[in-house]
């Protein structure tokens, strides 16, 4: 039977060990939260990196026995490639460039050189495991050239590629000294998606340019072969999130943790650490929100959990110094002996917890500088059984292309938050439940089940159509 290989970075548990034993856990971004619900269905498969250097072959065998359990198959990094391929290519190179902070971006020789030979590894190993008739799903920013490592081999395979981040304007992707050789690789694959209209709209303009292939209605002919660009916002598994939020486990934490808080207004907010999600201009609003309206003090506090990331990376480094610093001097300024503004947390959580501070926030700030889709706001509104609540969003983030009911901030301009965060804490409950309501239809709709369907059947009618040219 044939079967589908999900093909990504990492994979969605980590490995870890403790005295001396190996463990999984879940792994963190929304690549892997979305997709976790998918894989383990008939044959299918996860292929990625297990998130830890494993030297030893028979440690090595172990993963492998345990992954296979759980329909999963691991590709091995050493130290040098985590560091030149992840830390440096992936997160130096491609991610500030495709989330517009190009003043991060580093270009290094040799970062890109192992770039291209981790990617024939993961090309390497999927051919250990792909039968011709299996159809391949790669994702995401880390694997750029792998759809045609893969097509060079397996030429009538069937291959989409989906990217989780934004895909920036044709002026900012030009700035890559290897910018024709990544568009080339994402050219080898059936299928490219992306979540947004824009970004699909960049990425044709860049092949455009770059490679000097035209499209008609998304369609890319390269002169052997035809591919269709096209865009999918991700959803959610909604039903999980909604029931998590509904157990009685969670509604017990909730009543555990309001009892510990002084404050009756909560504002949540969750996100890896990360420059593209914005948090220090998301501080200084709150900041200027306390200074602005005193009334609230001792009222709202904002639980903000940060999730570590990337911490080898030298700007993740000094954000977390900045994020630290101003936590502190807000939290210094204005605290009281029994009220802290903000509640900060820099670790990860289970989905419980995490559930139970989505229930109790009136208010979600997810103001990214810049943001692929973001599944956190996704995740909030489908926690909110009761419909009370209110997402603030930013323009600039995907989801704020499906969710126009939220209140939509500019994350660069620190007045309109401050009053956003103002206008969300008055707003009557009436108002915030025809909001709610109509932004839970559409993301329990647009679920991630939804998403996986749309990519898979356009991929199927890719692979018709391409027949049907071939024969016409
Ligand atoms: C984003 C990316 C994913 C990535 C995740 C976590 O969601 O789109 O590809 O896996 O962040 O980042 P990490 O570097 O820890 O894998």
């Amino acid at each position: 039977m044939a079967k589908l290989i999900i093909v990504s970075n990492r994979l969605p548990v980590k490995l870890q060990e403790k005295e001396g034993e190996l463990q999984f856990k879940t792994s963190e971004g929304g690549l892997a939260t979305g997709l976790g619900s998918i894989y383990k269905q008939d044959d299918n498969l996860w292929i990625g990196w297990p998130g830890q250097v494993v030297e030893e072959e028979d440690k090595q065998q172990q993963v492998i026995t345990e992954l296979r359990k759980e329909s999963m198959s691991p590709v091995f990094l050493s130290e040098a490639e985590i560091k030149e391929y992840y830390e440096g290519f992936s997160n130096e190179t491609l991610w500030p460039t495709f989330h517009y902070f190009t003043q991060y971006a580093v270009y290094d020789q040799q970062n890109w050189e192992t770039y291209e030979k981790v990617n024939q590894k993961f090309c390497d190993e999927i051919l250990k495991l792909a039968n011709p008739d299996d159809t391949i799903w790669v994702h995401d920013y880390q694997l750029l050239l792998l759809p045609s490592m893969l097509r060079e081999k397996l030429p009538d395979s069937t291959i989409g590629f989906f990217q989780h981040i934004p895909f920036p304007s044709y002026e900012v992707f030009r700035l890559l000294p290897w910018r024709k050789e990544l568009l080339e690789g994402m050219l080898g694959s059936d299928l490219v998606g992306f979540h947004t209209y824009d970004d699909m709209r960049h990425f044709l303009s860049s092949v455009n340019r770059l490679v000097g292939y035209g499209s008609m209605h998304g369609w890319i002919n390269t002169g052997t072969r035809s591919l269709l660009v096209d865009s999918f916002p991700m959803g959610i598994d909604y039903e999980k999130y909604a029931q998590t939020a509904a157990s009685e486990e969670v509604e017990k934490r909730e009543r555990i943790y309001r009892s510990n808080l002084k404050a009756n207004k909560l504002i949540i907010s969750i996100d890896r650490l990360d420059y593209s999600k914005g948090i220090p201009k998301r501080l200084e609003a709150f900041e200027k929100f306390l200074e602005k309206y005193p009334e609230f003090h001792d009222k709202v506090t904002l639980v903000m959990l940060v999730v570590p990331s990337r911490d080898e990376v030298e700007k993740y480094k000094e954000l977390k110094e900045e994020v630290d610093e101003m936590v502190g001097r807000i939290n210094g300024k204005y605290s009281h002996i029994d009220w802290n503004p903000i509640q900060y947390f820099y670790r990860s959580y289970p989905l419980e917890t995490l559930s139970a501070f989505y229930r109790m926030a009136d208010i979600a700030l997810v103001t990214p500088m810049r943001d692929g889709m973001n599944l956190v706001c996704k995740e909030y509104v489908a926690s909110k059984h009761d419909q009370t609540g209110v997402l603030i969003l930013s323009e600039m983030a995907g989801a704020s292309k499906e969710l126009s009911d939220a209140l939509l901030i500019n994350p660069n301009d620190i007045n309109q938050m401050v009053e956003a965060l103002h206008q969300a804490l008055v707003m009557p409950v009436e108002e915030q439940k025809i909001h709610m309501k109509s932004m839970q239809e559409s993301i329990k709709r647009y679920n991630i089940h939804h998403w996986v369907s749309m990519f898979m059947d356009r991929l199927s009618y890719v692979k018709i159509k391409q027949l049907s040219m071939a024969t016409s």
